[in-house]
């Protein structure tokens, strides 16, 4: 067991910002840190430390805690698992009371796999410097590929001998587990016999994020069985283990942290050797993707220190396919990426020792491209003429630009992409727009769990006040909505979204209480969908549904009107000189989420009453809390309608 003082001294000395930061890419706002929260998706930042307090909070999902709490639920440690990290961090000495046999035992496992990674990576450092093969063949090798000590130090190389069992034989004499070595991928069974995994290569440990050795990659010395590739593979790296999943970790990010947050920019190259050689030539903010595949993981683990990512790969057709694969997965993230391709032949590590640092930062600057227009660049380049074919690569450009959320950037891409595959705007448009629409729905299902809940949880309330509700306020709002969709629905909203689409985003996971103001609704989202132009729609071309006829034909026969009542009530002045569509359709829409929220608050106003009389003031103040942060949303969308009806 850990002792109390320790404890207490673990909890004095661990800084909330310096714990976090290891994480989270935090940025200063006032006497606080603000960040993306690592613990669920967002793109505005709501993930709050405060540094005095030494606590954080989100204020999006709700967590919040100290430099404890923090460690046990982002790496999902135990109690004191978190407590050993945070002294290793600080270099604390664990003070334990007596542990029997037993204790030592059932250690934790991971904790005792770590242990083993690194006692091998020490071991084989000590091959490669420290016996007459290392150096002869390990470290020969390096030198030649032109590593200086100070490089094999920080990445900790090493060298496994050409031995059946050299590393277990010495393992087991210092004291190690067959059981633990097998977990941790560094030896191999057969027929009750043990044997080394890594034999005749040399060794690059890989780290994860707080530096720790959690597997191996070992790369055969060259010349050896040129052509048995198959079965000599150039790098054999350690399995999944418990402390080990490869699509959670990049190589070097240990190494890069700092300077990618310093930079705010992340480089990403294929392989080991990329990641060592631009280190050494003091370009630090480099990691690497080990060939494959980019995962959510890693490009999150990325986004934890910048938005940032420039992709640097060898010109040739491998690694630009290589590149492409790992596009959508960062744009998808949100994050900002560009290209570098390196001249045909070259990686990033031949690049920098034949060029030399400056050099290749600047032709890191000078040859950046973007990405989503490289793609259609390169996938319309080979196809010809059939339509197949270009229809396909048509629908992977625009699945690519449908996941740029940015308004304005997207728009851009739409345009630039149409002049490069040569087909007109709206078919883009059009794709995009029902690719959108679908990732808006399931960003939402995943996104936005809290408020969703809440929402749910309302909507089964819904039920029972509506046959209480003789006057349903939402009735007219619904209404409202209708009708400036039917009116403006055509016009521009902002530079680059008509009022059509704002609402529909607005609304696309709301349900209209009313059902035929919903199924007109609907015929909204799908008229969006296949781009049916807004003439066609208005002139009710293809509606079949005689309910949905007949209240359309009602409403474009009553042109929408500004209420003034509602704003009198609200003690709101309206400046008729100041109105336009646009500020028509947003308190049209800001006077519909305002009663959405007060049913809201109604019925939570209920909740409170009952939890008082019950006497659940635990749940009572839940209940509180949440009205509380429903009232704020309130005077925010009050204060929306105040701006939008006198734009100072
Ligand atoms: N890789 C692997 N297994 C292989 C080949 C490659 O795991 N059989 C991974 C390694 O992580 C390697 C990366 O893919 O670092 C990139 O491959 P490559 O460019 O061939 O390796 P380099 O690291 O550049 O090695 P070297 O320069 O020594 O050839
Ligand atoms: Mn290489």
């Amino acid at each position: 067991m850990i002792t109390k003082d320790t404890i207490a001294k673990i909890i004095d000395t661990a800084q909330i910002e310096q714990v976090v930061g290891d994480f989270v890419n935090l940025k200063k706002a006032g006497s606080l840190l603000k960040g993306n929260c690592p613990f669920h998706q967002e793109k505005t930042p709501s993930f709050v430390v405060n540094p005095n307090k030494n606590i954080f909070k989100c204020f999006g999902c709700g967590k919040g805690g100290d430099s404890l709490t923090f460690i046990m639920e982002h790496e999902k440690f135990s109690f004191p698992e978190a407590l050993r990290f945070l002294a290793n961090k600080y270099h604390i000495e664990i003070e334990e009371t007596q542990t029997t046999v037993e204790d030592k035992q059932i250690q934790d496992e991971k904790e005792s796999l770590i242990i083993a990674l690194g006692y091998a990576a020490k071991f084989y450092q000590t091959q490669l410097t420290e016996t007459e093969d290392g150096i002869a063949i390990g470290l020969s090798y390096f030198k030649e590929r032109g590593f200086l000590d100070e490089t094999l130090n920080t990445f900790q190389l090493g060298y496994s001998q050409d031995s059946y069992d050299a590393f277990y034989k010495q393992a087991i004499k210092d004291g190690y587990n067959p059981e633990i070595l097998l977990k941790a991928g560094l030896i191999k069974e057969k027929a009750g016999k043990y044997y080394d995994f890594f034999r005749d290569r040399v060794m690059f440990p890989i780290f994860n994020v707080s530096g720790k050795v959690v597997a191996f990659g070992g790369r055969m010395l060259k010349n050896k069985n040129p052509d048995s590739a198959a079965y000599n593979p150039k790098y054999i790296n350690t399995a999944e283990t418990d402390v080990y999943h490869k699509g959670q970790i990049l190589y070097g990010i240990s190494h890069a942290k700092n300077d990618i947050r310093k930079e705010d920019v992340c480089y990403l190259v294929e392989g080991y050797t990329d990641v060592i050689s631009l280190y050494q030539a003091g370009i630090r903010n480099v990691v690497a993707s080990s060939g494959t595949a980019l995962t959510k993981e890693q490009v999150q683990l990325i986004r934890r220190f910048t938005q940032n990512i420039v992709i640097l790969y060898d010109g040739d057709a491998a690694g630009v396919k290589a590149a492409l694969r790992g596009l959508d997965i960062v744009l998808e993230q949100g994050l900002n990426v560009r290209l570098v391709l390196l001249p045909d032949g070259d990686d990033p590590d031949s690049f920098v020792k034949k060029n030399g640092t400056d050099e290749t930062l600047d032709f890191i600057a000078k040859n950046q491209q973007d990405f989503i227009l490289f793609k259609a660049t390169q996938g319309i380049k080979d196809i010809g003429n059939d339509p197949i074919k270009k229809s396909e690569v048509i629908r992977d450009i625009v699945q690519s630009i449908a996941l740029v959320q940015d308004n304005i950037k997207r728009q851009l891409y739409v345009k630039h992409c149409a002049d490069i595959v040569g087909v007109p705007e709206n078919i883009l448009v059009n794709e995009a727009n029902k690719i959108r629409v679908q990732q808006f729905k399931k960003s939402k299902e995943i996104d936005d769990t809290h408020a969703q809940a809440l929402t749910e949880h309302v909507k089964v309330e819904e039920v029972h006040h509506q046959s209480i509700d003789k006057t349903p306020q939402l009735y007219y709002q619904e209404k409202d909505i209708i009708r400036i969709l039917l009116e403006f629905g055509d016009k521009e909203m902002d530079k680059e979204q008509l009022v059509s689409e704002y609402v529909i985003f607005e609304l696309v996971d709301i349900e209209f209480k009313n059902n035929v103001f919903g199924r007109i609704m609907q015929l909204f989202l799908e008229a969006y969908q296949n781009n049916t132009p807004f003439e066609d729609f208005k002139n009710l071309n293809n509606v079949d549904d005689k309910e949905v006829k007949d209240a359309l034909i009602d409403l474009l026969s009553s042109p929408y009107e500004l209420s003034p009542n509602w704003f009198d009530k609200h003690e709101i002045v309206v400046k008729d000189a100041n109105r336009t569509y646009k500020t028509d359709v947003i308190s049209v829409m800001s006077r519909f989420k305002y009663f959405k929220l007060m049913e809201l608050i109604k019925i939570l106003d209920d909740k409170i009453k009952n939890a008082e009389t019950s006497g659940n003031f635990e749940e009572m103040t839940a209940f509180l809390m949440k009205k509380m942060s429903l009232m704020e949303t309130r005077k925010q969308l009050v204060k929306e309608i105040q701006t939008v009806t006198h734009p100072h």
